[in-house]
């Protein structure tokens, strides 16, 4: 039966390998056969400070890429967060009903706060927000990568508590994680995900790498010690996770790769992943720069927009009616 998804991504840089595996591939996968919402969630990038230029770049960019990654907005509702004002009045409903106890245990918010002088208090409900823009459309299915697990685990936990104060309303969400590729990791250091925040740029694949730095960064990709290409992400993190970026961009399967690169070493096996790579992104990017200069992204984004107030607002009129507020006409 067809459910509901949503998910949303960052305006807060240049988009990775990373976004499109864990993410991307598979908001494309689900709108075959589901009612997809995809946004650009602009108000949660502004949780650490954003030149407004950057942002207005960025939100484009992402968008942009959306479409060009393949999802289709005739069938997708593509838009941005902050054009669907029940997303911040919901968020801060739900924030009324979460536990600074439960904000504080998140490690995104340790991660981005740790070290820091000061941390803007929407650092801290940024979840509550997360929350609110899945709960906002009742979906059932939330495609994200690993990373995103112990928000989905309080979106549920939210949705439960309302329902419980206020009578059965809310769908509790499932998350959409994939098995290959839910947390890529960096290049040059496998023990952290690749990360487009990452100040090192040989860390990561951005989807608008020219070709040729592409192939650059992963020859020069941190390699285990040994020689074999196998997959053994206790022993051997750098390759495994070389092998699972090879795995997605091919759709060739862990072992098929272990086999084609049997008692072969490193070199071939990278050259080799350069090629794919560039053979992924290439035509994505050709599309995504037709899509820049081709104007057509306002309307899109106006049309998803318009979709999604049609569904938020029905939401917050009965939420809000259970929680005690007056209406208004
Ligand atoms: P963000 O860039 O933090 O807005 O993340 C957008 C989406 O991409 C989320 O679903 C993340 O879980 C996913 N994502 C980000 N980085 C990675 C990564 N290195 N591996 C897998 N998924 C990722
Ligand atoms: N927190 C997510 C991230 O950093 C982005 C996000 C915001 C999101 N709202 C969402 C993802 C709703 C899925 C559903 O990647």
């Amino acid at each position: 039966m067809a459910k509901k998804v949503l998910s949303g991504i960052q305006p807060s840089g240049s988009l990775t390998l990373g976004n499109y595996i864990g993410a991307i591939k598979n908001f494309v996968k689900l709108q075959q056969e589901h009612e997809c919402f995809f946004m650009v969630v602009d108000l949660h990038a502004i949780t650490v400070a954003q030149d407004p230029a950057a942002l207005r770049e960025n939100s484009q960019s992402v968008a942009a890429l959306y479409l060009a990654a393949g999802i289709d907005p005739k069938i997708s509702s593509v838009y941005m967060q902050s054009h669907v004002p029940q997303h911040a009045e919901l968020g801060w409903i739900l924030t009324t009903l979460t536990a600074m106890g439960e904000l504080e245990r998140m490690t995104q918010f340790k991660d981005k706060s740790s070290g820091k002088d000061s941390v803007g208090a929407g650092l801290f409900v940024y979840p509550s927000l997360m929350a609110a823009d899945i709960l906002v459309y009742n979906a059932d299915l939330v495609p994200v990568g690993e990373d995103q697990k112990q928000h989905l685990e309080l979106t549920r936990d939210l949705a439960g508590r309302f329902n419980h104060r206020f009578g059965d309303f809310f769908t509790v969400p499932d998350p959409y994680i994939p098995e290959v590729g839910a947390r890529i990791m960096s290049l040059d250091d496998a023990g952290k995900k690749m990360s487009k925040s990452n100040p090192n740029p040989g860390s990561y694949i951005a989807l608008l790498d020219p070709p040729d730095v592409i192939r650059k960064k992963i020859s020069r990709a941190t390699t285990d010690s040994g020689r074999e290409v196998v997959y053994d992400p206790a022993n051997k993190p750098e390759i495994s996770n070389l092998m699972s970026i090879y795995a997605e961009c091919s759709g060739l399967s862990l072992q098929q790769i272990a086999d084609q690169y049997e008692g072969q070493m490193y070199g071939g096996f990278k050259k080799n992943l350069g090629e794919v790579l560039v053979a992924t992104l290439e035509p994505l990017q050709q599309r995504y720069h037709e899509i820049r200069s081709s104007g057509m992204l306002e309307d899109i984004l106006a049309e998803g927009a318009e979709r999604a107030r049609s569904v938020a607002s029905q939401t917050l009129t009965e939420v809000k009616e259970r929680m005690g507020f007056l209406p208004y006409r």
